[in-house]
């Protein structure tokens, strides 16, 4: 199994969004309800939307209606349970209308001071309702983070998906070496001391996918930029081929 995950960040109106779903759907073997139509998405691939709250209902609805086989993520989620926290999405809410979140992205940790502490709080409110933490990682909090982690979450990490996401890599155009990606990908397992998922991101576009998506230790693929429009996207399912 491999995943390919579209993480629009702070982008698209709602109708932008539901725009999106509508042309990408249009990809011959996206419809659950034809299977053999063709094989851009087979049951080898997992393709996430990781869309902001607000559009997260329309999307799911869209979804449930055409039987498309897209699934859903938040970008992110709340530390602390139902309570008196202005402005803050409980993870309880997001049961049932999300099957991923990702935690901890880099972006996050830059612009909005998120630490290891706060991101391992995150991933427990996930767990806790049943929805999977797609956990970005990078080399200088690397083994920090993972500790940290652990410590929270009584030693299991055995449902984390986790994703390698150079600082230098993300939105810059220039992407890590598919090979050193591997590696990384390899220490991260070691690390964790189990083969979770470990998806790539930075920098990925429908002329290197295929490269990292090859490479034996790396299960997916995280998509910014080139994710927005439907079109490139659609290029990227193309691309992967399998
Ligand atoms: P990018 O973003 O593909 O635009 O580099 C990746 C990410 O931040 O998840």
């Amino acid at each position: 199994m491999k995943y390919l995950v579209a993480n629009w960040k702070a982008n698209k109106t709602t109708a932008e969004a539901i725009k999106w779903l509508q042309q990408s759907s249009k990809l011959p073997g996206l419809a659950k309800a034809k299977p053999r139509a063709g094989k851009a998405q087979s049951s080898k691939l997992k393709i996430i939307l990781a869309a902001a709250f607000i559009h997260l209902s329309s999307l799911k609805e869209i979804i449930e209606k055409n039987k498309l086989n897209f699934c859903l993520a938040a970008q992110d989620v709340s530390l602390f349970p139902f309570g008196a926290y202005t402005g803050e999405v409980a993870a309880e809410m997001l049961k049932g209308l999300v099957d991923y979140v990702i935690v901890g992205h880099s972006e996050r940790r830059r612009y909005f001071g998120e630490t290891d502490e706060l991101v391992a709080k995150k991933i427990k409110q996930a767990l806790d309702f049943q929805i999977m933490p797609i956990v970005c990682v990078d080399e200088p909090y690397l083994e920090s983070q993972i500790k940290t982690m652990e410590q929270w979450n009584n030693g299991t990490m055995e449902q984390f998906i986790f994703a390698y996401e150079p600082l230098r890599a993300i939105g810059t155009g220039k992407p890590d070496t598919p090979e050193n990606a591997n590696q990384l990908a390899r220490q991260i397992k070691d690390a964790a001391k189990f083969n979770a998922p470990i998806l790539y991101g930075g920098s990925v576009t429908n002329k290197n996918v295929k490269a990292f998506i090859d490479q034996e230790e790396i299960d997916g693929v995280l998509v910014g930029g080139a994710s927005l429009e439907a079109k490139e996207f659609i290029k990227i399912i193309q691309a992967i081929q399998i």
